[in-house]
């Protein structure tokens, strides 16, 4: 898709189909809807004043009406074909994430048409009465309109051989030129969406991978391969390396499987450099590429998901991609940890006991807590190379998805100013995250007999906050933020706005965070 930002007037603008949106200012529980376009244009208004007074269309939130401007009265004047109003739910909720869905609406929408172009106007707040609409900054109303239309545009099917190639070749979004301060607000909201979408799009093609296709090297092979493009620096280890680190937790889990393992650095420096003191942000993540459950393995329903136990490896090395291009002043490195998790005569089995690089000893009782073993190592590593603030995402546990469902992905920190900032980039990025306890009195969870730690809980009870205890273990006193991310990584369901498959969650948020140690 070609996406193209127009300063222009929407009723002059030439195009196949024209998107426009429509808020519901009805209030109360049973309110009639009152849908209200939110554009300035009186043409548009006329051309849509039928169907919005008919109560067909209640402008609720992912819903779409097509009007096709030839068939109306009094549009002259309107150089676009078709007008597709598209619902962006009650005028008081509106939000920037309301945004990022209604142009991803508006995408969708189009591509089951098989419309190859697409122009979507800019909100106008002004169109409805004063204080109706929560006010949003042109920058980030820019950013989230083309996030949403980004994200919204690929179909997940690249492996299906009658696939229908519905794709939107070019898309423009319209609005005017009210000054320059806007105009260059605009620009900048626009050219951010663009790099942060296409990294979150990255990351979704990589967890799109079957595991035949992605082992562990080609993960390594693609992280090398962007890192070159961007201008990374990237180092791709594996098993020998990770025996001289003495990675054995990472180690025990690689072991059993005949595709060998990756160790991915990926390193940001800042062109103007870094004061001595300056902070140091680590990005580790899991890099399971496919996890059968090792020799506790797991029942065969639904073991063909585990392909996208690498997810939050994905999101970290497409965070780093955006990162290369928003070039932030602050040094980012990537530690990323995979594997397969396999059963096999050389695999760990339950009982072992290895010790992990950082020297503390664990007992594994469950092959399929494999997650926090490959990650035990890889924080400890991002430690050693100088790393002075760490966040992990990881597909880590079932239990959190027990715990939250698929709406918000768990958030566990040993630090409150590193969390909140990680909670104050939430409302830029829409991304649902929420925070679950990993204070000391949980650690006996994990205590185990005959070892430092054991890697699994006592029992099955809080089982996302055992597996985060397990980490802190390996984080000492480094500000540390963890994301489990096993709910929200894979989009079961489609919606108007986005189709099913992998969903690139995180990306969003830790490019923000990492953003909010910068220097500028
Ligand atoms: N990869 C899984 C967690 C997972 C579950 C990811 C659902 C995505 C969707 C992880 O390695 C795992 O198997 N965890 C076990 C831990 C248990 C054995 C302590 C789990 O959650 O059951
Ligand atoms: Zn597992
Ligand atoms: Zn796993």
């Amino acid at each position: 898709m070609n996406t193209k930002l127009i300063f222009a007037d929407t009723n002059e603008f030439q195009t196949t189909m024209l998107a426009v949106f429509a808020v519901d200012l009805a209030s109360g529980k049973n309110a009639e809807s009152r849908p209200a376009l939110l554009t300035q244009s009186s043409e548009f208004a006329d051309a849509a004043l039928r169907l919005l007074g008919s109560g067909e269309f209640k402008a609720g939130l992912g819903e779409t009406a097509l009007i096709h401007l030839a068939d109306s009265p009094n549009t002259d004047s309107l150089q676009a074909e078709r007008l597709l109003i598209v619902g962006l739910g009650k005028a008081k909720d509106f939000s920037l994430d309301k945004l990022r869905k209604g142009t991803g609406t508006a995408v969708r929408a189009a591509k089951v048409r098989s419309v190859r172009e697409l122009a979507i106007a800019f909100p106008k707040s002004g169109a409805v009465a004063d204080g109706l609409l929560p006010v949003i900054s042109a920058r980030l109303t820019a950013r989230a309109m083309v996030e949403g239309a980004e994200l919204a545009e690929p179909d997940w099917n690249t492996y299906q051989s009658d696939r229908k190639d519905n794709v939107i070749s070019d898309l423009f979004l319209i609005t005017e030129a009210l000054d320059e301060i806007y105009k260059q607000e605009v620009q900048t909201g626009f050219a951010e969406g663009l790099i942060v979408a296409a990294a979150q799009n990255f990351t979704r093609s990589l967890v799109n991978e079957p595991g035949n296709v992605l082992t562990p090297t080609e993960l390594g092979a693609r992280a090398k391969a962007l890192c070159d493009e961007a201008g990374l620096g990237c180092e791709v280890y594996s098993s020998d390396k990770i025996q001289e680190l003495k990675m054995d937790a990472f180690w025990a889990v690689a072991k059993g499987s005949a595709e060998p393992p990756a160790l991915i650095v990926m390193t940001y420096e800042p062109a103007e450099g870094a004061p001595v003191d300056a902070p140091v942000l680590g990005l580790v993540g899991k890099g399971i590429t496919f996890d059968t459950g090792g020799i506790s393995i797991k029942p065969a329903d639904g073991m063909e998901k585990m392909k996208y136990d690498m997810a939050g490896a994905a999101a970290m090395i497409g965070a780093m991609h955006a990162i290369a291009r928003l070039k932030p002043a602050v040094k980012v490195m990537a530690v990323v940890c995979s594997a397969e998790n396999m059963p096999d005569g050389r695999a760990m089995k339950p009982g072992d006991i290895v010790t992990a690089m950082s020297g503390t000893t664990i007992e594994i009782v469950n092959t399929d807590a494999e997650g926090r073993l490959v990650l035990a190592d890889g924080l400890h590593y991002a430690r050693t190379l100088g790393c002075t603030h760490l966040i992990d995402a990881a597909t880590l546990t079932g239990a959190c998805v027990v715990a939250l469902g698929v709406l918000n992905a768990g958030l566990f920190s040993n630090d409150e100013t590193a969390c909140t900032k990680f909670e104050q980039t939430l409302a830029v990025s829409g991304e649902g995250f929420w925070r679950l306890p990993c204070t000391d009195d949980y650690r006996e969870r994990i205590t185990s007999e005959i070892a430092d730690i054991m890697n699994t809980g006592k029992n099955r009870w809080g089982g996302a906050i055992s597996a985060a205890m397990f980490l802190k273990e390996f984080v000492g006193d480094t500000p540390w933020v963890h994301l489990d991310i096993a709910g929200c990584a894979w989009n079961e369901d489609k919606k108007p706005w986005l189709p099913y498959g992998p969903s690139g969650i995180a990306v969003r948020s830790i490019v923000e965070w990492v953003r909010s140690y910068s220097a500028k």
